[in-house]
């Protein structure tokens, strides 16, 4: 058994999901950003604004690479993840990765103006979601062993597509 890793965009409802996917499935529920959060006993806003992006991307690693010694959850990913060649041999080896599909649009409506995500804030926040994503997408599906598409559909609905496509491929 293995974690399901739940990856895809900022706003894609990763962390929502993964708690109601980890009721229905018994298992524990992880946020590698919650993990990047306690170990360095600050927000993911403040380590961006006093170290940077590439210090966060090194804790977001760590935390990753931390889930291998964890009993088999259901992990919500910080939607950078992917960025990191080595973050994704590591999802391959110790899981089974669903990918949320978000649009920019829809991205920008559920979190863009929330303030908690430091790479949407500011006044570029359409420019910044539409090419980060774009940017991403490739990296995001060559990771996947599913995709699932959230546009229209509730919490509730991407937990439950998730459960009938992760039959048998996920065990
Ligand atoms: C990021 C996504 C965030 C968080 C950080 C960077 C990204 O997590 O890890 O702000 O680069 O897409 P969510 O995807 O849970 O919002």
């Amino acid at each position: 058994m293995s974690h399901i890793f739940l990856i895809g965009f900022m706003g894609a409802g990763k962390t929502t999901v993964a708690r109601l996917l980890a009721d229905r499935l018994n298992r524990p529920c992880v946020d590698v950003d919650d993990i990047i959060e306690a170990s360095a006993g600050r927000s993911v806003r403040a380590i961006f604004e006093d170290e940077g992006e590439v210090a966060f991307r090194a804790l977001e690693s760590e935390a990753l690479l931390s889930l291998e010694s964890a009993q088999p959850s259901v992990v919500a990913c910080g939607g950078g993840i992917v960025l990191r060649d080595e973050n994704r041999s590591v999802l391959k080896r110790l899981g089974c990765v669903v990918y949320l599909k978000v649009s920019a649009g829809e991205t920008l409506a559920r979190v863009g103006a929330d303030g908690t995500r430091p790479l949407l804030s500011g006044p570029g926040g359409v420019l910044a979601a539409t090419s980060l994503l774009e940017a991403r997408e490739t990296l995001y599906a060559a990771v996947a062993d599913v995709s699932v598409d959230t546009v229209g559909l509730s919490a509730d609905q991407v937990a439950s597509q998730i459960v009938s496509v992760i039959e048998g491929l996920c065990a």
